[in-house]
């Protein structure tokens, strides 16, 4: 039975039973304390948690998920994955336990000619939370599993949640026993390869707190409604539907082996070493590509770091395959083929994918070329001084600064006999680690401790946001928090944090900065001095008290900085523009990467299928400033995500949760789902001024203009420049390019002139240098100092004055102190070559006394060195060599 088969059972056996079917979410939502995606019930959160009344009370759905804790463990054994598909029913305080286990039941062991997946009854086994006397009553009743394949097991196993606060609840988990042949019998608690699990069924029913692993964390409550949320590894199932060993080898995953196969001419099943390649490039290639297709980009931190890990790891393996060519387009086409079924965006959106994954390669291979010849040379470094093992602080380097994976450099190590010092290695990688962290606390505003925040959004709910229609408002303090600590009260002097229930102030989200501005109440003052949603939904304002004290409870009026707003509104209005029109002149393949809406300038990254031309850029200015001229007006409204598609808003990464979105249009040209403030019409926004364009690495692109009046004094400035320059050049300025390029290239032939007369000046000097040859053991030398010569002129005197000596042995050595340098030619007749003499064996004589060095062939040496003082001495040195080769 193939995947898809497996999935479209799943969702119609559900839906049979009155759920509705509800397509997967983005791998990305909008929660900062989730990575990625990580399980089917993470966009049915907020109907758990009670904070959304659900649309349905049944549901069910097959959700793409990512889990990327092991990446290093992916492939080295069958088991991890970062990739994978949850087939999951939910119900939200509909059937509880009993209608959970009797309808998997169903489906698991129900024939497969109606519908179910037919699997034999007596290999099933379940396990079930230890005080939960209830399910394993429930599995004997329902199902008639007998009492000993039904066991108990501990926090550790069987209570399930994100691993972060929220709702979770004690699960029941199905297992499947593959035979004998996989292990030792008895069940789940002895042998999780021999019996595994295919499916884990959540009793949702309590809400944790903070706290690490699997059972360090409180509980802290029961949520509003007993609830389900299953999830079956769609995967797992398919390996045993399928009659396969592991996931690699299932309908889905097997063809990237294959490709990889085809590059390499390598077999998988060879041995285990290449196997775990394969394997690494099977499931990364599907991580990959389905992250690209939900929006990220390859980058240095956060997600676009875990993806630009998981790209490298795939051209790395593909290279220890011996496979030297790019591949990974090769293996983004065949995740398209494999996945697109389900998820159409792969096939629809794979120019932009592919463009992706192509930089990506482009910019590795680079890296590893850069690379490997630093390698190369600490390889020989070691070899030369005797040692057999590579440094410590080389591998970090080549780590830290190319990028360069340590088993790479294991590998290369190997190869040329050496071994690497990984102890050494691994100290500066944890020290580096223990670095990266502190800054990353630092730089999370140092909130590393979201507890008070999450129990403000408890205890008074999401704050109010008024900012799209008003820029004033009053409202009442409903948290302060001073140092992380919750207070009472904050008096003048102090800042402090402080949420209200209802806020005029924009918080910074979106690439939109915060509002700043005041909040005035009896006797009271403070500044706004930065907004952020630190956990959603909480607005927090950063303050500043600077008359009286402020407590919980306090009346504020708060007022924007209205004038700042505006000029913030209309950076933000001209990115919506400007992406319009760069999507416009590269089609879909231009994605958002990142923008900045701040006042008076906006910021705009995308990812470019190419490099980005200014006659193109030209035209995005000039269409988007046609299109102001309409001054149609900016509208916004909530809908519904489905009808937002369907209209053809443009949506970007990082989905919100919920169905409902805001969309905001401007006429036909631009629509966008968008949560941030814009002007009313868009003839506000009188100028947009592109300023600057660049590459940020990795096909990411980005394009800065100036808005409004900025855009207008930033014009006017340059304008003046021109003015200055015409002045100076004492030109009209539309004659200013022919008059520079005038003057340009008449300095350039002046230039060329006084070289020409300087040489003629030093080649005038030949005769009289030849004519001060001095015999030495039969050898006529020239050695002199010839001040301020450049190599290129020295090279000449020294020819012309080797000519002069004729038919004699004759070398000419000639020497050119120049500020704090010093050049140097050797020169020697064919006569001296013939007895012996070569110009380049003759440098050692003086390089030290030059400080510096030099080589060349025997007829002519040429070089230099730092230490111009020593010039008289070489002179001498040199002497002294020749005389010691003629005697
Ligand atoms: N949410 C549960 C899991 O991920 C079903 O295992």
């Amino acid at each position: 039975m193939d995947t898809h088969e497996i999935t479209e059972r799943f969702l119609r056996h559900y839906e049979a039973k009155g759920h509705t079917r509800v397509p997967s979410a983005s791998l990305i939502l909008d929660d900062p304390n989730l990575l990625f995606v990580n399980a089917g019930m993470v966009q049915f959160k907020p109907y758990f948690l009670g904070e959304v009344p659900p649309p349905y009370s049944r549901a069910t759905s097959v959700q793409k998920c990512v889990r990327t804790p092991d990446i290093d463990e992916v492939g080295k054994t069958t088991r991890h994955n970062t990739f994978f598909q949850m087939a999951g029913n939910f119900s939200f305080g509909d059937y509880f336990k009993e209608g959970a286990i009797e309808s998997a039941w169903e489906l698991i062991t129900g024939p497969q000619s109606e519908g179910g997946y037919g699997l034999d009854p007596d290999r099933i086994w379940a396990t079930v939370f230890e005080d939960d006397a209830e399910a394993a009553g429930l599995w004997r009743k329902l199902t008639g599993l007998p009492s000993e394949r039904i066991q108990q097991r501990g926090m550790e196993d069987n209570f399930w949640s994100m691993g972060i606060p929220g709702p979770c609840g004690p699960s029941s988990e199905i297992y499947y026993d593959r035979g004998p042949d996989y292990g030792r019998e008895g069940g789940p608690v002895a042998d999780e390869d021999r019996y595994i699990e295919i499916w884990n069924l959540v009793f949702m029913q309590n809400i944790r707190g903070e706290g690490a692993g699997k059972k360090n964390f409180p509980i802290l409550g029961d949520l509003p409604a007993k609830n389900i949320d299953t999830g079956m590894g769609v995967e797992r199932v398919a390996t045993i539907l399928q009659g396969v060993e592991n996931v690699y080898e299932t309908d889905l995953v097997r063809p990237v082996i294959g490709r990889a196969e085809e590059f390499s001419g390598r077999r998988y099943g060879a041995n285990h070493i290449d196997d775990v390649r394969f394997r690494v490039i099977a499931d990364h290639a599907r991580t990959g590509v389905l992250l690209i297709g939900d929006g990220v980009t390859p980058g240095n931190d956060g997600r676009g770091y875990v993806l630009r890990r998981l790209l490298r790891r795939i051209v790395r393996s593909t290279r220890l395959l011996g496979v030297q060519e790019p591949v990974l387009q090769a293996f983004a086409e065949v995740v398209r083929d494999t996945m697109g079924p389900t998820y159409a965006n792969l096939v629809t959106d794979f120019d932009r994918i592919s463009e992706v994954v192509r930089v990506e390669e482009e910019a590795f291979l680079a890296t590893l070329t850069s690379g490997s010849r630093i390698f190369d040379l600490a390889a020989a470094e070691t070899k030369n001084s005797g040692g057999d093992v590579l440094a410590g602080d080389k591998a970090f380097q080549l780590h830290d600064t190319y990028g360069f994976p340590i088993d790479l450099t294991l590998e290369m190590a190997a190869e040329q006999g050496l071994t690497v010092d990984e102890d050494g290695f691994r100290t500066l990688m944890e020290e580096q680690r223990t670095r990266a962290k502190a800054d990353a606390a630092q730089r999370k505003h140092g909130h590393g401790d979201l507890s008070e925040y999450r129990k403000l959004l408890e205890q008074n709910g999401e704050t109010e946001f008024l900012g799209y229609t008003e820029l004033q408002a009053s409202a009442k303090v409903v948290g302060l928090i001073e140092d992380g600590r919750p207070v009472r009260s904050v008096a003048a002097g102090h800042k402090a944090e402080l949420v209200l229930d209802r806020t005029p102030f924009y918080a910074e989200s979106g690439g939109q900065v915060a509002d700043i501005g005041v909040l005035l109440g009896d006797g009271v003052k403070l500044n706004v001095l930065d907004v952020q949603k630190i956990v959603p939904g909480l607005f927090v304002h950063r303050v500043e008290v600077t008359d009286g004290e402020v407590g919980i409870g306090t009346e504020l009026t708060g007022s924007v900085d209205a004038a700042r707003r505006l000029s913030i509104e209309r950076s933000h209005s001209a990115t919506h523009l400007v992406h319009a029109a760069v999507r416009g002149a590269y089609g879909k393949r231009a994605a958002q990467a990142g923008s900045l809406n701040s006042p008076g300038r906006m910021r705009f990254d995308f990812t470019t299928p190419a490099s980005v031309s200014t006659d193109l850029l030209t035209e995005v200015e000039e269409e988007v400033n046609d299109y102001l001229q309409t001054d149609v007006e900016v509208q916004s409204y909530i809908t519904t995500k489905d009808k937002a598609l369907e209209l053809g808003a443009v949506a970007l990464f990082g989905e919100k949760y919920g169905n409902d979105v805001r969309v905001v249009d401007m006429g036909d040209y631009s629509r966008e789902l968008c949560g941030g403030t814009h002007v009313d019409r868009i003839g506000q926004l009188g100028l947009v001024k592109l300023v600057g364009d660049s590459s940020i690495g990795s096909g990411v692109h980005r394009v800065e203009a100036l808005v409004g009046p900025d855009a207008l004094k930033h014009v006017r400035k340059e304008q003046l420049l021109v003015s200055q320059l015409a002045n100076t050049f004492k030109v009209p300025t539309d004659e200013l390019p022919g008059r520079i390029e005038d003057v340009l290239s008449r300095l350039k032939n002046a230039e060329k002139e006084i070289e020409q007369l300087r040489t003629q000046q030093v080649l005038g000097s030949a005769g009289a240098l030849a004519d001060k040859a001095q015999d030495t053991g039969g050898v006529s030398v020239v050695a002199e100092v010839v001040p301020d010569v450049d190599g290129n002129g020295l090279r000449a005197l020294a020819s012309d004055v080797r000519g002069r000596l004729g038919d004699r042995p004759g070398v000419v050595a000639l020497f050119s102190p120049s500020g704090d340098k010093v050049a140097f030619v050797v020169a020697t007749t064919s006569a001296a070559r013939d007895q012996g003499i070569a110009a380049g064996k003759l440098v050692p004589s003086f390089a030290e006394a030059i400080g510096g060095r030099g080589g060349g062939k025997p007829d002519m040496a040429q070089g230099g060195g730092s230490n111009p003082a020593g010039a008289q001495q070489a002179v001498e040195a040199l002497r002294a060599a020749v005389a010691g080769i003629g005697r």
